[in-house]
């Protein structure tokens, strides 16, 4: 178990660079699964999710391998399995998204229901509802989803809210329906679009991802690729957080500011001077003085980012005056509320709403991860509180952050790394 060491309070500055998108790169790797030649996709984070995936890919047949400059090659030809195995799903709700790659190719899947986590119940209802529209019977047995079908046939299929995974699955399973499905009330997140994307470069026929309505032609085959994943925006925007909370100024390289506008514009709201160059792909943010209080409601895209609520969170524990933060996405996204508050921020929880009175000083305290962006959220106080903190759990935020620690000390942080015998890393 590693554990982060943070001796907050230095001036940062300079530039990080940005990765690829975890959440794209999750659901691309999925859909490997519905072509039977060999795939290479690019820019794919190292991160212990995408390892993860990789497993469960394996485990159902795939053969995979990898470089260290973010190229992945993988290869499902031949003796594809439709069933997911526990021990790796349970560890991993993105899991599920092979459901409907596998559904679509081998017509018939069975992979275990992911379970609730940390920020919410996060059932799969309705992913379910879309593979029935499609023509799958599907039933619950031992704790997995199972779904069958002789063939799926394309469908109009309203979701009951935009899930981006729901959105991911059903456009992976209707890739091979019969005739042409439509999905309304898609989500419209940047991950959606790229999604399409990879699947159209091995020969599917999907328009309007990124839109609320996408239309999916079926298609009989799929063939070989190359395709580079997005740039994770969630990584992109935490740096930009830390950029108007530190002064800066931090330039976040290899971002796309068209996929920030909710952040950004948030960012100038609270008094951050954002210089955004859209062609070299780079953000620069600094702040002069304290931020400004904000109200925020997270929502799906292109509303602000739930995955961003935390980071924001911690941001106007220090701002100038009252903020309030409504969660819309996730009932119970703020177990982090209670580790600020150890750090001496003052925020009152009132059911889905955060009252946060800003501070001037927070300081520095031992404190847990309790999920992925709520670990981001303590880096970042950590690195302003004066004094020292040590985060725990760290293994949540080695789930979608490459090197978090590496990037924000190359700013000027003192910030380390100790594993669990004590050495540094
Ligand atoms: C994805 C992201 C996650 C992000 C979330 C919302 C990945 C791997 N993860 O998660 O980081 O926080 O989008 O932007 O891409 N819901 C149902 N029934 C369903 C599906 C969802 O009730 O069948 C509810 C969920 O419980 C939640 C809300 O819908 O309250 C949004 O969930 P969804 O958009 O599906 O998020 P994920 O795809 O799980």
């Amino acid at each position: 178990m590693a554990r982060i060491l943070i001796d907050g309070g230095r001036p940062l500055r300079g530039t990080v660079s940005i990765g690829g998108a975890k959440n794209s790169a999750l659901p691309i790797m999925a859909a490997t699964l519905l072509c039977d030649e060999p795939v290479t996709l690019q820019n794919v984070p190292h991160l212990n999710d995408i390892a993860t995936m990789e497993k469960v890919l394996q485990a159902l047949g795939a053969r995979t391998s990898r470089t260290a400059d973010g190229t992945m090659h993988v290869d499902c030809g031949a003796g594809v399995k439709e069933e997911a195995p526990y021990e790796l799903v349970k560890t991993m709700r993105a899991s599920f998204f092979v459901m409907g790659p596998l559904l679509g190719r081998l017509k018939k899947a069975r992979v275990p229901l992911p379970g609730g986590c940390a920020i919410g119940a996060r059932p799969v209802n309705i992913h379910l509802k879309g593979f029935e529209a499609l023509g799958a019977t599907v039933s619950i047995e031992g704790g997995c989803a199972v779904a069958v079908a002789d063939k799926l046939v394309g469908a109009r299929i309203v979701l009951d809210f935009p899930s981006v995974g729901a959105t991911e699955n059903l456009m992976m399973a209707a890739t091979f329906a019969e005739g042409v499905t439509r999905i309304e009330n898609a989500a419209q997140e940047p991950e959606i679009d790229d999604l399409a994307g990879f699947l159209n470069s091995m020969g599917a026929r999907i328009e309007g991802a990124g839109s609320p309505t996408i239309r999916i032609e079926g298609v009989r085959k799929l063939h070989s690729a190359t395709y580079p994943v997005i740039p994770d925006r969630i990584d992109g925007g935490t740096f930009m957080v830390l950029g108007a909370m530190c002064g800066g100024p931090i330039t976040v390289q290899n971002v796309i500011p068209a996929h920030q506008q909710a952040v950004i514009a948030k960012l100038r709201e609270m008094g951050a001077v954002i210089d955004v160059d859209a062609a070299a792909r780079k953000v620069t943010v600094s702040c002069d003085g304290r931020l400004k209080p904000v109200e925020l409601k997270t929502l799906p895209f292109p509303g602000f980012p739930t995955d961003m609520q935390a980071q924001f969170t911690a941001a106007l524990c220090l701002a100038n005056g009252t903020s309030v933060i409504s969660e819309t996405v996730f009932e119970n996204r703020f177990m982090h509320v209670a580790e600020l508050s150890r750090m001496g921020a003052n925020l009152t929880i009132r059911e889905r709403t955060v009252l946060i009175n800003g501070v001037e000083r927070l300081s520095g305290a031992p404190v847990a991860a309790s999920d992925l962006r709520a670990g981001a959220a303590l880096v970042l106080a950590g690195v302003m509180a004066e004094g020292r903190t040590e985060v725990s759990n760290v293994y949540h935020i080695d789930r979608g952050y490459e090197d978090l620690v590496g990037r924000v000390r190359s700013l000027g942080a003192s910030i380390e790394r100790v594993e669990d015998n004590g050495n540094g890393k």
